[in-house]
């Protein structure tokens, strides 16, 4: 993929029997490729989490109904309000008559600040709430990092799998299908490039508060890590390990170098 591309769908790629990954890749001049996930759950109230890039919104918006038919479709589970995970939300509400928006409160506000959007077909969860769909129970997840505060990730208990919005996303040199692909510095470098991009407040965070937060995320125990930034991932430890060890003192030279290659990206 050329760094002068635009963004482009991948084929969706199965991640257990319930749950199915519709990949797409960005290119991010100067610092490779980002990839850019939404995720559907089949079962009898389907449920896709994120909407993917307005710039493929046709094509995604196709390959969706070759996984689903539109009127099937019930919950769109929205991580939160930025352009590349609401992007096609109103495109697929149009084709998708029975489906609803599930959010929280923020999330619902700022989608009336934006405008345009049928707010009777967004459920607004309570704080703490569990979510229950297709005879699931989704316990809502606070990611250990994020760059919108309504940013609500989830544990699926049935399958063991935590989908954590923004968190663990990974700049990469170029696509891949999982991170077990990945040679672990490139991960590692891919991990705080990202992080240090989409949550610059990381670098301040105290190792104590950090630890708390990845601790909680152990103790799910999850089988499967769906982030809107990252191939397949099954095992968090490996994520988490980097995560930890590039924060939670300070400024760290990981997070010095991955700030000058996005500084310099930006002013060339
Ligand atoms: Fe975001
Ligand atoms: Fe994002």
């Amino acid at each position: 993929m050329e760094l002068t591309d635009g963004p482009a769908l991948h084929a969706p790629q199965r991640i257990n029997d319930a749950w199915t990954a519709l990949p797409s890749w960005l290119p991010v001049p100067g610092m490779g490729v980002l990839p850019v996930n939404s995720f559907l759950l089949s079962g009898t109230e389907p449920m896709l989490v994120d909407t993917g890039l307005s710039a493929l919104s046709d094509e995604f918006v196709a390959a969706l109904g070759r996984c689903v038919a539109p009127e099937d479709l019930r919950w769109i589970w929205l991580s939160h309000t930025d352009a590349d995970h609401i992007g096609n939300v109103r495109k697929i509400l149009d084709v998708a008559p029975n489906a609803t928006v599930v959010t929280n409160f923020l999330g619902a506000g700022k989608m009336g600040m934006m405008g345009g959007y049928d707010l009777s077909r967004v459920r607004v969860l309570d704080p703490d709430e569990v979510f229950e769909a297709s005879d699931r129970r989704f316990h809502q997840v606070r990611p250990p990092y994020y760059d919108a505060p309504e940013t609500m990730g989830f544990f699926d208990e049935a399958d063991r799998v935590l989908f954590s919005a923004d968190a663990f996303g990974a700049l990469l040199p170029e696509p891949v299908n999982c991170v077990e692909a990945l040679p672990n510095d490139t991960l590692r470098e891919g991990l705080v490039g990202w992080s240090s991009v989409d949550a610059p407040w990381l670098a301040q965070i105290g190792r104590a508060a950090l630890g708390r937060m990845v601790r909680d995320l152990h103790d799910l125990a999850p089988a499967h890590v769906l982030s809107g930034h990252l191939p397949r991932a099954d095992d968090l430890e490996t994520l988490t390990a980097h995560i930890t060890r590039a924060y939670g003192n300070g400024e760290t030279s990981d997070v010095t170098d991955a700030g000058r290659v996005a500084i310099d990206a930006a002013m060339t």
